[in-house]
């Protein structure tokens, strides 16, 4: 069933992935992210299905922001694809979506949790995020396509 939390001034934080707008997801995403740009379509909607999302909600149902969790649902999250609409940011909604992922029933005891972001390190302090106290601890394959 799904789960959701009301938020002041009639936003709605749900993980109903039937009400995601996808086109709206892939549009941010492909367009306009930092992180994703010209991903396919067919891939959001494969990370969607593969991951525990939620959607924020104006009001008038419309979606403005999204964030998804890729997850174990045990011991492991990381955090990924965070964006709140531009015309409705700095208003605390960012903070109270991604607090809901981490206070989400499936993922509220998943004790290590992740992220990469190029800028927003000051946003997710507040939730106790720092940098990784050893990094050579830490290592990365970004696949080619050719590999
Ligand atoms: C990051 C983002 C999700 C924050 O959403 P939001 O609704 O504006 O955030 P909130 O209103 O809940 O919180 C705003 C607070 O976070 C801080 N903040 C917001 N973006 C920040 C950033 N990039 N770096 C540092 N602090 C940031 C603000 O300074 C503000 O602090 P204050 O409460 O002391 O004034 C939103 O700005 C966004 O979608 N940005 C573009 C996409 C992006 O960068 N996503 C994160 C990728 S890791």
């Amino acid at each position: 069933m799904a789960w959701h939390i009301d938020l002041p001034g009639g936003f709605v934080v749900s993980d109903d992935v039937g009400r995601l707008d996808l086109d709206r997801v892939h549009r941010y995403l492909a367009e306009q992210s930092y992180w994703a740009g010209g991903r396919e379509r067919a891939t959001v909607e494969r990370t969607v299905a593969n991951s525990l999302c939620l959607g924020l909600y104006a009001p008038d149902g419309t979606q403005m922001g999204f964030a998804r969790a890729i997850t174990d649902r045990a011991v492991y999250a990381h955090l990924a694809d965070v964006f709140v609409g531009a015309d409705y940011r700095g208003r605390g909604l960012g903070q109270a979506m991604v607090a809901a992922l981490f206070d989400h029933p499936e993922l509220r005891t998943v004790p290590c949790w992740t992220l990469s972001t190029r800028d927003a390190q000051g946003f997710y302090a507040r939730f106790g995020f720092a940098a990784h106290p050893e990094p050579q601890t830490e290592m990365v394959w970004r696949r080619n396509r050719s590999d």
